[in-house]
């Protein structure tokens, strides 16, 4: 525990989530800025009862390396329990309030697995490979089985406009490609935000339409928050109608 000016100890409970980075020297403050939006959007829901999962421990290969970041949130949550998903073997991070999973993050039948085990999650951060690919696909497994009023958070996504990066394939491609990349793919969601507007005869909502309900988008970061996405736009019911009629008019013209 850490000791204040007066040699008083400061329980982890007390402390910002920025000092606990800091004191970590976690990659989430050093290399990224992504401390002052955690902040922002976990500072409310702090003390609550929760299940957080991060995909990607850190440390690659080195089974005792990483973790910085699983022990961060189990310090900053004082009554989350957090789970963590590597590629390599990290149960040399196992303990108070830490469990972890061995498996790809692009493998659906893992990450279905994981998710039966822990129940509902509350909180899902991607910081694992970074490859597009996998990206989307944790997303579209992952997503799903967040509570409602849960929030998904994807960090890096500067691999999203890169294809390949020393040496391993990113699947991301150059602004105005033709690829899906994650930054693609999240960016068409913002669009299901307003899925009661579409002037598409029989368009028939995804489960993204329906069911994200915020997004928030940061140099390289994204936070998505899940809940129904069922608001009536003012007076669409009435008006539906109309802009259907007039947008075939405007389509066969
Ligand atoms: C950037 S590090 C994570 C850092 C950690 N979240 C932190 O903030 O301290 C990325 C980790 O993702 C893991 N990883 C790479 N590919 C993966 C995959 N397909 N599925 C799961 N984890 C993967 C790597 O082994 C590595 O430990």
């Amino acid at each position: 525990m850490r000791k204040d000016v007066k040699g008083r100890s400061t329980p982890a409970r007390n402390r910002s989530l920025m000092e606990l980075a800091a004191e970590c020297r976690s990659e989430k403050a050093v290399l990224h800025k992504y401390i002052p939006h955690y902040e922002h959007h976990f500072d409310p829901i702090r003390f609550l009862e929760m299940n957080i999962l991060e995909i990607g421990i850190g440390g690659y290969k080195f089974p005792k390396a990483g973790g910085d970041s699983l022990r961060m949130w189990r310090d900053y949550f004082p009554n989350a329990r957090i789970y963590g998903i590597d590629i390599y073997d990290k149960s040399a991070h196992d303990g108070e309030r830490i469990k972890t999973f061995r498996g790809s993050q692009d493998d659906p039948r893992f990450l279905g697995r994981v998710c039966d085990e822990i129940g509902e999650i509350d909180i899902v951060i991607d910081d694992g490979s970074h490859v597009s690919e996998h990206v989307i696909t944790s997303f579209k497994v992952l997503f799903p089985r967040l509570r409602s009023g849960g929030v998904y958070v994807v960090e890096d996504l500067q691999y999203a406009y890169w294809r390949q990066f020393e040496g391993v394939e990113y699947g991301g491609d150059a602004r105005g490609g033709n690829r899906e990349t994650s930054m693609t793919f999240f960016k068409s969601l913002v669009d299901g935000l307003n899925h009661q507007n579409f002037v598409e005869a029989g368009y028939e909502p995804t489960y993204f339409d329906k069911n994200v309900v915020a997004m928030h988008f940061y140099h390289n970061q994204v936070f998505i928050y899940k809940g129904t996405n069922d608001e009536p736009s003012f007076h669409i019911d009435r008006i539906k109608d109309r802009l259907l009629r007039s947008a075939d008019k405007a389509r066969r013209s």
